[in-house]
């Protein structure tokens, strides 16, 4: 036996890309933003975090789709709120997924499904004596991820956290004839304080009390072991983890104990904590990008949600 020399595979960069375990690829990559009816396109935090009005929504994607861009998620920002959401039903994301899909037809369409957006009180859900009735939010959910898949949505994504929810979602697809059109779960998502960039992007903050009622507990892991099991059992075609970067022990675990594709999304506090670390170091934005999102792909996760996606898709350009 010759001598231990562990750094022999490290010396050259060749051998380093050639022992390597995790890479980025376009197909797993979905880049999130918001859709509004009218106006200026908007960015919240710098470049990144982007509302664009429905008549710029093929120009915004088409130089992406040149790089490569192959799963959009896209959020509704409603011209009108009220106690129902009804501005969900009907609006700009409906609008959105019909003219992507015309003009990008190898484009994956996934959407998120929920009511905060839409709701005046920001909850995900319909409120009455100031709590959450499940089965009139399931009801309207429902009704929500029909219409996106009428527009022709590939992938809706619930993510009120309503117990029932892709159940409820699948029943109604599939009676509605679309059987074709695939669940995305937010199985385990946590009750996180990450989000702040995202509700000041949508204006969806709560009016009163938190989401800690339907979301999860950051301080456990097994519950969200419960959620995506149920989801599965529900008919969940992928499972999602978020947030992703403090939640890699949650990712891992999905990998391990689920057979269905995992998601993980790398949401806005994340992306805005890593572009407030480049500026205050004068760190490389991209190569931290690159880093953290092959650290979620290593952790388990085939598909990565993040607004990191647009550099990350220019980089891949000039890799192997
Ligand atoms: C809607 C929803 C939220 C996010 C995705 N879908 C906000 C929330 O739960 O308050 C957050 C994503 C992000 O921060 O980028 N329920
Ligand atoms: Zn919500």
């Amino acid at each position: 036996m010759g001598s231990i020399l562990p750094s022999r595979l490290r010396a050259k960069e060749n051998l380093r890309n050639m022992v390597s375990e995790t890479a980025l690829s376009r197909n797993g990559l979905v880049w999130p933003f918001f859709v509004k009816a009218e106006g200026r396109p908007e960015e919240v935090h710098g470049k990144g975090i982007t509302r664009v009005p429905l008549g710029e929504v093929e120009a915004f994607v088409e130089p992406l789709y040149e790089l490569g861009l192959k799963s959009a998620l896209l959020f509704g920002v409603p011209q009108r709120k009220d106690g129902a959401g009804s501005g969900a039903f009907d609006g700009p994301v409906q609008s959105a997924i019909a003219r992507l899909k015309r003009c990008f037809p190898g484009l994956n369409v996934i959407t998120d499904v929920c009511l905060c957006q839409y709701t005046d009180h920001g909850h995900c859900g319909v409120v009455e004596d100031g709590r959450i009735n499940r089965g009139k939010t399931l009801e309207a959910l429902s009704k929500v991820a029909v219409s996106h898949a009428e527009a022709g949505a590939d992938v809706v994504a619930p993510s009120a956290m309503a117990d029932g929810q892709v159940g409820a979602l699948r029943r109604a697809l599939d009676a509605a004839g679309f059987e074709g059109t695939c669940i995305m779960a937010y199985s385990a998502k946590y009750a996180s304080t990450l989000y702040a960039p995202f509700r000041e992007a949508a204006g969806s903050s709560p009016a009163f009390g938190d989401r800690a009622a339907y979301q999860m507990d950051f301080r456990n892991s097994r519950e969200g072991i419960l959620e995506g099991e149920l989801d599965l059992a529900e008919g969940a075609d992928i499972l999602m983890v978020k947030p992703a970067m403090p939640y890699l022990d949650v990712i891992k675990e999905f990998r391990e104990r689920f057979t269905r594709p995992i998601a993980a999304y790398q949401v806005s506090g994340e992306y805005v904590m890593i572009k407030e670390y480049c500026r205050a170091t004068g760190t490389d934005e991209t190569k931290v990008a690159l880093e953290m999102l092959t650290c979620i792909r290593r952790a388990g996760a085939n598909i990565i949600m993040s607004y990191f996606v647009p550099e990350i898709l220019k980089t891949l350009e000039r890799w192997p």
